[in-house]
């Protein structure tokens, strides 16, 4: 019996997570453990609510005693480890909380986790983290498993330290663990703080659309559903103690994503070809802005069969036809604290 703690569920990657162990393990109780910050939105996950092996706490992850008393309430047997602050730009503005739910959060599940099981050889920790933690390449090269830490944001330095407590636990305590270290996501009920929604739901309001610098940084994208079924066969069947990369092999330069997007959204709204494209805008470029990343994922493709199965055509195409079609969504998560943000980032 696997009662499964997913934090951050109600979040992007997340909400994908538990939607997809919620209705393929029906014999799991999943529970997911979520402070609903400005990421995390139950409406990501309304048509969850009447399933009978499926529970929500709202709790914060930097909060020992409530964190305890989830492990001991829910009898947690494994846990997958999603909820973090994950926006740079947010990083750089304010790192505190970056340092304080992604480093002390992750100690305190890892601690609260380490009390209650007694034989770890039958619970798994699994940290889900970036790509970011390897730093930043040059025009050629690929990240590995075995690429040196060189974290060069605060949200980075940030998920290498918890990367490297969850090994500490490893290798001081035994406990099981496993880590995954994955590309950019894009898909459905993604927050517009981050590229590919901000720009389309920009192109839908018919604003500027901001690129930083002159788009030349290079992203690898990964479609989210991929992302979730790498993440379900590493935790069943990856083996204790390791990391794997995971990545869609879809590098794109960052204005020419935003040109494929701009043709998509246009084609879809039926506007001219061109419309979107004249509103582009190169702006101010993040400080420390990373140039590129790119990913061998051979490690999880020879050993657990694992391929992305969306390219990003396909993939865009998807994620557009999603955010027109939930534009009430959209309004209710950009209304609020989003106006503030926005009037702050991008002036
Ligand atoms: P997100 O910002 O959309 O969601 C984060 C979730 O964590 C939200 O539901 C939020 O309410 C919750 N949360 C934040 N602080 C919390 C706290 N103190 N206690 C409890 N819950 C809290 O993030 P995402 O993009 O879905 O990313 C999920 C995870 O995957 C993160 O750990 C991130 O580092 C990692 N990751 C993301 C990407 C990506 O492209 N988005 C790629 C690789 C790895
Ligand atoms: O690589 C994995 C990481 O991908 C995750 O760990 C992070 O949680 C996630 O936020 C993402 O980080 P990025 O910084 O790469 O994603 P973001 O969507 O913020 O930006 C993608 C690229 O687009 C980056 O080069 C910055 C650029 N950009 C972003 C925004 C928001 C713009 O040019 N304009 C923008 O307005």
């Amino acid at each position: 019996m696997k009662n499964i703690l997913i934090t951050g569920g109600a979040g992007f990657i997340g909400s994908h997570v538990v939607r997809h162990f919620v209705h393929k393990y029906p014999d799991y109780k999943i529970v997911n453990l979520d402070a609903l910050t400005y990421a995390g939105n139950l409406e990501n996950l309304t048509d969850l609510e009447s399933a009978n092996n499926y529970t929500l706490v709202k709790v914060d992850i930097n909060d020992e005693a409530a964190v305890n008393a989830v492990f001991d309430k829910y009898d947690i047997t494994d846990v997958i480890h999603l909820a973090a602050e994950s926006h740079v730009d947010r990083s750089i503005t304010d790192p505190l909380i970056f340092l304080r739910t992604n480093i002390l959060g992750t100690a305190n599940l890892l601690n609260a986790a380490k009390g209650k099981w007694s034989d770890f050889d039958k619970h798994i920790f699994y940290h889900v983290s970036t790509d970011e933690v390897y730093g930043s390449l040059g025009d050629t090269g690929l990240f590995e498993e075995t690429t040196p830490y060189d974290p060069r944001s605060p949200y980075s330095a940030s998920k290498a330290s918890s990367d490297h407590l969850v090994r500490a636990y490893h290798h001081t305590y035994g406990m099981q663990i496993k880590i995954t270290n994955c590309s950019n996501n894009y898909g459905p009920y993604q927050f517009p703080e981050k590229l590919i929604p901000l720009i389309i739901n920009n192109i839908v309001l018919e604003k500027k659309l901001p690129v930083y610098g002159d788009g030349s940084n290079v992203r690898d994208w990964l479609y989210v559903q991929d992302h979730v079924e790498a993440i379900d066969l590493v935790f069943h069947k990856g083996t204790n103690g390791e990391t794997y990369n995971i990545g869609g092999n879809n590098e794109k330069q960052n204005l020419e994503l935003v040109h494929l997007l701009c043709d998509t959204v246009d084609a879809q709204l039926g506007r001219p070809t061109g419309d979107a494209k004249s509103r582009i805008e190169f702006v101010t470029d993040r400080p420390g802005h990373d140039k590129r990343y790119a990913i061998d994922a051979s490690k999880i493709k020879a050993e657990l069969g694992w391929e992305p199965l969306t390219d990003v055509a396909t993939g865009l195409g998807k994620t557009v036809e999603w955010y027109l079609a939930n534009g009430e969504w959209l309004n209710r998560v950009t209304s609020g604290d989003y106006k503030k943000y926005y009037e702050v980032h991008y002036g």
